[in-house]
């Protein structure tokens, strides 16, 4: 790790000062911590101008990589027309028409600035359209920060299913009353679920990743199966997924239509905007012209549609159709799961590298984790510390977290990458221990 400047260091303690440390949760140890001056392509860079190889991507939304040309000139040019209208404009309208034609189960399309909304508007579509109160996620998905979100997404133990553990304070217990968690890859569980309690509940809400857990082979077609058999709607929470493991998502990847899904990172090319996709009478519930005739799901925003940010997503998308592009990002990524394979036989470590394509997680452990409880199993502390290391060696990334590929990562990033994993891998330390 390189020695900070003064201003760097100034920086750094301005933030612990003013803001915690970090603008959210995401928060390196003091000694790591790095300010961000600006991004190019598959690299960041910091307040000192170091380079950084980045897997952090934003936490996903820059899968075409940073300041890409044809981005920066698509929002300069919107920029001078004005930044938001808090009305229709050209570009959100022809970025619904593009998520329309991509996405399997997407009609209609409605805007909000977060993932974090779109989850929760999807879940409240979904008690209107079906009039249920209830929502059933699975224990270790994570559908943002929304209070009926942060159930069971970060346990710190197994959830004794279907009653929620709340992953922060200050949730009313009415919500925590309303949501049930399920254990991923397990259908039986799932259906027992939904056959005590589906005359309440809304929605089955999953990521079809689960984080970098795949789904079983069946896991997902079982899931379309129940919820339509119980009466349920299921949604897909694609805001990781989405354009990233095909153009058309998980939806295409694994074959499987939800009712309703959500959207947000690669959409908006690394601008705040959001969206929820779906069938369109389940969407009409929003239509405002319902309101006090027919329930009414509101769903508003200052910023909703942005067309800066539809217009950083219409030219991220641009790129993400030409021939290619797909092979390209899973090569990239099988070249470095490979490479960190080989890694870890040589120095003695076993891991395990779960995920899909450009979305991948390291684990220390002899098996594939298949759910969350595996996943509480693994040596946790290790890849933390392996993380903390790749970030001493020079990555940028989330440590102990997903590993995130974008299309600017080339074959000089990937060895460079190995170079600095066979460093890290050797400075892992036996027994584990926690940073
Ligand atoms: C699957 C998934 N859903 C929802 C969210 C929340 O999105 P946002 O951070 O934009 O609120 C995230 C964020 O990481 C996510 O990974």
């Amino acid at each position: 790790m390189p020695d900070r400047s003064n201003v760097h260091q100034y920086l750094i303690d301005q933030a612990e000062h003013l803001m915690g440390g970090s603008p959210g949760a995401f928060k390196l140890p003091p000694e790591l911590a790095i300010v961000i001056d600006h991004g190019a392509g598959s690299k960041v860079f910091d307040v000192d101008g170091n380079e950084y190889i980045d897997y952090l991507l934003g936490s996903g939304p820059m899968l075409i990589g940073h300041a890409h040309p044809r981005v920066v000139q698509a929002v300069q040019e919107q920029a001078a027309k004005g930044s938001t209208f808090y009305t229709l404009t050209r570009p959100a309208i022809e970025l619904a028409e593009r998520l329309v034609d991509a996405i399997p189960c997407a009609e209609s399309v409605k805007y909000v600035s977060t993932g974090t909304e779109a989850t929760f508007h999807a879940m409240r579509i979904a008690r209107t359209y079906t009039g249920k109160p209830k929502i059933l996620k699975f224990e270790g998905g994570f559908h943002g920060v929304n209070d009926y979100s942060m159930m069971s997404a970060m346990a710190p133990k197994q959830t004794e299913y279907p009653k929620p553990i709340p992953d922060s304070a200050g949730i009313p217990g009415q919500i925590e009353a309303d949501v049930l968690v399920s254990r991923w890859n397990d259908t039986e569980l799932t259906e027992q679920i939904l056959r005590d309690f589906g005359d309440q509940i809304a929605a089955v809400i999953c990521e079809p990743l689960q984080r970098a857990l795949i789904p079983a082979p069946g896991f997902l077609q079982s899931l379309r199966e129940l919820t339509e058999k119980y009466g349920v709607l299921l949604v897909f929470d694609e805001i990781v997924t989405g354009f990233r493991l095909a153009y058309g998502g998980a939806q295409e990847k694994y074959g499987v239509v939800p009712d309703l899904a959500t959207y947000g990172k690669a959409i908006a090319g690394g601008y705040p905007l959001a969206a929820v996709a779906g069938r369109r009478d389940i969407i009409d519930v929003t239509r405002s012209e319902r309101r006090g005739v027919a329930p009414l799901a509101h769903l508003g925003g200052t910023m909703n549609g942005n067309p800066l940010a539809s217009s950083a997503g219409l030219a991220t998308l641009d790129v993400l159709a030409e021939d290619g592009v797909y092979e390209k990002l899973y090569s990239t990524a099988e070249q470095l799961k490979a490479g960190l394979h080989s890694i870890a036989e040589s120095a003695g470590q076993q891991i395990q590298i779960a995920g899909e394509g450009p979305v991948f997680q390291v684990f220390f452990t002899t098996e594939a984790p298949a759910d969350y409880p595996a996943v509480l199993k693994t040596d946790r502390p290790k890849g933390r510390e392996f993380g903390l290391n790749l970030i001493r060696e020079g990555l940028f990334l989330n440590p102990g977290e997903k590993f995130y590929i974008s299309l600017a990562h080339d074959d000089e990033d990937v060895e460079r990458t190995l170079k600095a994993a066979q460093a890290a891998m050797a400075q892992v330390v036996e027994p584990a221990h926690a940073p």
